[in-house]
């Protein structure tokens, strides 16, 4: 018999390597996979562009309404689009990472996503990750994992993956992960937090391809 396809909520820190971990992941097991932090970042993509200030929650809250979010996966990872535009790249711009806590702290915000969150989740064999999918999106998924790494490991991966790295030094990136740790874990609407039943995974020691065997082997085991 088949095994049964779960779901499975991975959370943990900024540059932990949850998004291109379990893009792989997902890949290799057939899963779709769904970046919550992307969604996050298209509403802050779309707040920014309409000249906003991310700390104007009325005014974030009335844009709300008007934004279609969608991610089509494609055979590398996903194409993301806000109301038709592919705003893929744009997002991961520095302007984004600066705003972005401060939208992702906006009750609004979040009750807006997580629906739609949700809604994406539910025919199983989908792998969510984010900060709170264990605790609040997916309460109820088979298999949780809190995916962290030390402050340095993760400011380093950033800091390789930055394109443009003459401008920005490792010593700003370092800063830069520290202050949304320190906004993702203390904001009052679901905080960042690793619940009791999440299995932790510790990338420091691991290298990517050991990472993401440790997570096939857990869903394959959770899989019943
Ligand atoms: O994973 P990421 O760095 O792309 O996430 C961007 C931001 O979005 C991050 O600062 C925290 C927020 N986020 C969140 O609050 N809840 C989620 N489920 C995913 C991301």
């Amino acid at each position: 018999m088949s095994k049964q396809r779960i779901a499975v909520a991975v959370d943990g820190p900024a540059g932990a390597g949850k998004s291109s971990i379990s893009k792989v992941v997902a890949k290799k097991l057939g899963y779709l996979y769904i970046d919550t932090g992307a969604m996050y970042r298209a509403v802050t993509w779309a707040v920014l562009q309409k000249g906003i200030t991310p700390t104007d929650e009325a005014a974030v809250t009335a844009l709300l309404p008007t934004l279609t979010l969608r991610l089509e996966p494609t055979d590398e990872a996903f194409t993301v689009f806000v109301n038709g535009d592919d705003v893929t790249e744009a997002i991961r711009s520095q302007a984004v990472n600066q705003a972005v806590s401060q939208i992702a702290s906006i009750k609004a915000v979040r009750q807006f996503l997580v629906a739609q969150q949700r809604a994406m989740a539910t025919s199983g064999g989908v792998i969510l990750d984010g900060r709170d999918i264990g605790s609040v999106v997916l309460p109820k998924a088979e298999l949780k994992i809190y995916l962290t790494a030390s402050v340095d490991a993760r400011a380093k991966r950033r800091w390789l993956e930055t394109k443009d790295k003459e401008t920005i030094s490792l010593e700003d990136i370092k800063a830069s992960v520290m202050a949304r740790d320190e906004m993702d874990t203390n904001r009052k609407e679901s905080p960042l937090v690793c619940v009791p039943e999440a299995i932790v995974v510790n990338s420091d020691n691991l290298t990517f391809d050991e990472t993401v065997e440790r997570m096939i082997q857990l869903i394959t085991d959770a899989e019943k």
